[in-house]
């Protein structure tokens, strides 16, 4: 447990950056300064059993606390879509691309029903901490199938109010709702990891491919 004081401090200086409006400042606020203790970002990407070549979108990927590490796992004729509806994280995560020589990241500006991806036959749609974030979500997720080349998947990292801030910000989603909401809108589950002390994380699959052309284009 974190003595008040200490909490109170947190909660004053994330309310400071969330109105700053500076976009470190908020990547800072959606990743905390101690973020890679818990994380377990390698363990995440190992999980997913990405292949090399693999067309990967982050859907509210912020400032790309995963995106360039799908970006390694897909490798460079793979691709990654960072997907946000915020200009400043896409800035800031094409400014990264950019600076670290990294090919194979695209910034999407998404619309909040719809993350945009520029053509059918992902493999995977990958999305954290941003579930709570969407509304009408079993509308969303059901648009989301047409993206997915069959036998695609998605994969969800979501806090679980386990963290002692998500409570209070309202920023979380039990598990038992993404579950009923997936499957609402026409996914099954395929695997649930539990490795994550303040997350849920669940990989679902669509029952059935989506109508239309599936065939991925060349990255
Ligand atoms: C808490 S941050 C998570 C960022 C990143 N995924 C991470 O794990 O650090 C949530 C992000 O989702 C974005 N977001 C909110 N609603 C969205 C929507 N409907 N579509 C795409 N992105 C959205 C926000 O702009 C924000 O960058």
């Amino acid at each position: 447990m974190l003595p008040r004081a200490t909490k109170l401090i947190k909660i004053q200086l994330l309310i400071l950056f969330l109105l700053a409006g500076c976009a470190r400042l908020k990547q800072c606020a959606y990743e905390g300064f101690t973020r890679d203790q818990w994380q377990q970002r390698d363990r995440v990407i190992e999980s997913l059993q990405i292949r090399p070549g693999d067309r990967v979108a982050d859907i509210g990927s912020g400032g790309g606390y995963f995106v360039f590490a799908l970006a390694k796992a897909v490798g460079p004729d793979g691709k990654v879509y960072a997907v946000d509806i915020d200009t400043e994280m896409n800035d800031l995560v094409a400014q990264q691309a950019k600076k670290e020589g990294v090919g194979n990241v695209e910034v999407i500006l998404a619309k909040p029903d719809d993350p945009l991806l520029p053509s059918p036959g992902f493999d995977l749609i990958f999305t954290s901490n941003t579930y709570h974030h969407i509304d009408n979500r079993v509308n969303y997720l059901t648009n989301l199938r047409k993206y997915l080349r069959p036998n695609g998947r998605i994969a969800i990292i979501e806090f679980d109010r386990r963290g002692w801030l998500d409570g209070l910000w309202q920023h979380y989603t039990p598990s038992e709702f993404i579950k009923r909401e997936m499957e609402q809108a026409g996914y099954r589950l395929q695997s649930e990891f539990d490795f994550l002390d303040r997350q849920s994380f669940l990989i679902f699959a669509p029952n059935q491919p989506a109508q239309g052309p599936t065939t991925a284009p060349s990255n």
